[in-house]
């Protein structure tokens, strides 16, 4: 590793990252995002999550770029593909995508040792009009949270901020499952809870680079993992969303390593 960039580690164990660090990280989310951007028209009723998936890695070759799944813990594919009930962790595969199906895509790359990881939602053909109020919460939870990213500020108050949106809705936030720090590695500490109480938890400082990937259930929060041992659905079979940006923390709030060129983030981009 670059000793420029290895940077000191808070109390907590989470790393501080300089300002070229700042750099590696834009590029390698900038492509994470702009694959995201790019599957985007095939994302129809008839098309597999296994072809998906093919588009997805055909990119990341093209770009030079690595897959951070591909190989991670015996993960074999470029990204995750979350159908409906799916919270997480779906594995592409030769199922159909049927009308009104609503999905969440992550990818994680790697471009020159920095990770860019971010998923989002799409549907194939007629969006319902409960599969889109569970689009929209999620989305804005997720930004409730990146609102509450700045110095000072605590990674408790980027969980109660998405917590308190989720549940003003009737819907719920998902506890198995949650952000990570990343940066030079995938995972790192801390985990970014997507719930919690203000003021607790480590204090937010420049440099510190993370993921906040809230998923949200029209149900319960309950999940359990399918016998594959990655598919995450909801206990109660339930609708689920995600969305997911890398973040790094400024002086006065934060970058976005993510986000859409295009402004395909949202599925009513269409
Ligand atoms: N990209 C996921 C995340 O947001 C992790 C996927 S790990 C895999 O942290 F092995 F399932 F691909
Ligand atoms: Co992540
Ligand atoms: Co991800």
């Amino acid at each position: 590793m670059d000793e420029r960039n290895k940077g000191r580690l808070t109390k907590d164990g989470i790393r501080i990252y300089d300002r070229e660090a700042f750099a590696g990280m834009h590029r390698a989310g900038a492509l994470a995002s702009r694959i995201l951007d790019e599957i985007a028209p095939m994302i129809e009723p008839g098309v597999t999550t296994a072809a998906i998936d093919a588009s997805i890695n055909a990119q990341v070759d093209e770009a030079g770029a690595t897959s951070a799944t591909i190989g991670y813990k015996g993960y074999q594919h470029a990204s995750c593909i979350s159908v409906n009930h799916v919270v997480c962790h779906g594995i592409p595969g030769d199922k159909r995508l049927k009308d009104g199906d609503i999905l969440n895509v992550d990818v994680t790359v790697i471009v020159d040792g920095w990770y860019g990881d971010t998923s989002r939602m799409y549907v194939a053909g007629k969006l319902s009009r409960k599969a889109e109020r569970l689009i929209q919460v999620t989305h804005d939870a997720l930004f409730k949270g990146i609102e509450a990213v700045r110095p000072g500020n605590t990674f408790g108050d980027i969980g109660h901020a998405i917590q308190a949106y989720v549940e003003a809705h009737r819907m719920s936030v998902v506890r198995d499952f949650c952000g990570h720090g990343l940066g030079r590695v995938f995972h790192a500490p801390p985990n970014v809870l997507h719930y919690g109480r203000p003021g607790t938890g480590p204090e937010l400082e420049p440099g510190m680079f993370f993921t906040i990937e809230p998923m949200v259930n029209l149900g319960r929060p309950e999940t359990k993992v399918l016998s594959d041992d990655w598919t995450a659905v909801t206990r109660d079979k339930s609708l689920s969303a995600q969305f997911e940006h890398s973040v790094g923390v400024t002086e006065d709030g934060c970058e976005l390593f993510t986000l859409s060129a295009a402004d395909k983030f949202h599925p009513t981009w269409a």
